[in-house]
């Protein structure tokens, strides 16, 4: 790869008991790139964007952002330096509407805290108008219309919550997106608005990182693949190097999957 990458994730590793679910897996992320990662189930995929995202502890190696360390830093700093992250199953927050749990990603933006709300409230007030207007920006981006903005978040249908999802992250202004399966459960016509969605938010300048099982999908919108099993790196390249990998093939094959 030419260009610097964005964040760099070398010689990662956890465990969970006996269980070795990430095993010294390095690769680079680019921005205004998809890269792919994937894998049989069960190969790791979640715990390396749980490890990216801080919400687990690595036991080996670094992840940088930018040239900096951030491997010790917590979960908030990170979505502060810009990684954001949607997940396999929708987290979406109870009793709110949509347009407050996109609200929500955009929080980070934020500068006056309680003390302001008491004493300059119309100073809170302004900084509520421009989040809700970021936030709406980002739910049309991500093509939830406006008449579901008021209604709960939860009461909307599985397709449009996980466009929520990615309409919050997009709220954080992120470097690096980590998406954990965004294409499950979506029917076809879903899986090509949101391929375009995700080359549209890369060619934004983001690096996007897709955990994905639609291989039309991977194959389609990634620059670069990064294949995982059993928590160890197996191939990394471009869609065609991966399509041909004989390693690869026999992963999937052995896992009932094939590489479209
Ligand atoms: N919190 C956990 N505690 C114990 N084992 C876990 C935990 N999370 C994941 N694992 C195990 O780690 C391995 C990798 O899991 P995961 O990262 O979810 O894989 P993938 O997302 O590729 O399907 C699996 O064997 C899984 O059972
Ligand atoms: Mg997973």
């Amino acid at each position: 790869m030419s260009s610097t990458p964005l964040a760099s994730i070398k010689g990662l590793s956890k465990r969970f008991g006996g269980i070795a679910a990430v095993s010294d897996v390095s690769f680079d992320l680019v921005a205004g790139e998809v890269t792919a990662l994937i894998g049989p189930n069960g190969a790791g995929k979640t715990t390396l964007i749980n490890l990216v995202t801080g919400v687990l502890a690595c036991d080996g190696g670094t992840i940088s952002l930018e040239g900096e360390d951030i491997t010790a830093r917590p979960t908030h700093q990170r979505g502060t330096a810009g990684i954001a992250r949607t997940y396999q199953t929708p987290q979406i927050a109870h009793g709110m509407s949509v347009l407050t749990n996109v609200m929500a990603g955009a929080y980070r933006f934020g500068q006056h805290g309680l003390l302001s709300s008491v004493f300059r409230p119309w100073v809170v007030m302004k900084e509520n108008d421009e989040m809700a207007a970021r936030a709406a920006q980002c739910l049309t981006r991500a093509g939830v219309a406006e008449q579901w903005w008021q209604r709960l978040a939860t009461d909307l249908p599985y397709g449009l919550q996980r466009r929520v999802e990615i309409a919050r992250s997009l709220a954080q202004d992120p470097k690096l997106l980590l998406l954990d399966e965004p294409a499950a459960g979506l029917n076809p016509s879903e899986t090509a608005d949101l391929s375009r969605l995700l080359s549209e938010i890369a060619a934004d300048g983001r690096a996007v990182l897709l955990v994905e099982h639609d291989m039309g999908m991977v194959m389609s919108i990634s620059s670069h693949i990064v294949v995982v099993n059993f928590g160890r790196k197996l191939a990394e390249g471009t869609p065609k190097d991966i399509a041909s990998n004989k390693d690869v093939i026999a992963a999937y094959l052995g896992a009932d999957e094939a590489v479209a």
